[in-house]
């Protein structure tokens, strides 16, 4: 029996952002392991395969020992399970991150009553940003330098390349 603490930070990461990162990076010095969860069935329309999100983020975080990747389908709590996962790391932007957190939270308690849902906040500057903001933002033509990490930005860029000369 093992007393370290595992952590799940789930979500579809598509892509991965600064605020994603500057989460994971609190969270390696919390737990003794983060496990990156990365939804693999999500309803909407992802821009990156599962694969992809999940290389992206294994580049970007492969200078901490204690952080994993991994997909996952079906329940959280389930997976929590598999992994022997005591936590699962949420990061919460503003108070209109509140409501769907605190529901996601008290449902992920109902189903499984020991697994603790910690939520952290990211530094100030990351505050506003989403995936979502940021691929429209791309998408458009605009800089998205310094929202996401390098080789992230490199993987928009070549994505919206390549969905334009499919289109073309
Ligand atoms: O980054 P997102 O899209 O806000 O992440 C949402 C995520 C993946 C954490 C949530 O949709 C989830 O846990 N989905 C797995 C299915 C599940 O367990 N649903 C019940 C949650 S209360």
């Amino acid at each position: 029996m093992t007393d370290s603490v595992i952590a799940l930070y789930p979500g579809s990461f598509d892509p991965l952002t600064n605020g994603h990162l500057d989460i994971i990076q609190r969270a390696s010095r919390l737990f003794d392991r983060v496990i990156v969860s990365v939804l693999l069935n999500a309803d909407k329309r992802p821009l990156f395969s599962p694969e992809e999100r999940m290389e992206m983020i294994r580049v970007v975080t492969a200078p901490w020992q204690n952080i994993g990747v991994e997909a996952f389908d079906g329940l959280l709590v389930d997976f929590a399970t598999v992994k022997s996962a005591k936590v699962v790391v949420r990061g919460i932007r503003a108070v209109t991150d509140y409501d769907y957190e605190f529901q996601m939270a008290l449902m992920n308690r109902r189903l499984k009553s020991d697994l603790e849902t910690v939520f952290m906040v990211p530094a100030l500057e990351h505050s506003y940003l989403s995936s979502s903001l940021v691929k429209e933002v791309c998408l458009l033509g605009g800089d998205v330098s310094g929202l996401v990490p390098g080789s992230v930005e490199k993987s928009l860029l070549a994505k919206i390349q390549s969905r334009d000369q499919n289109v073309d």
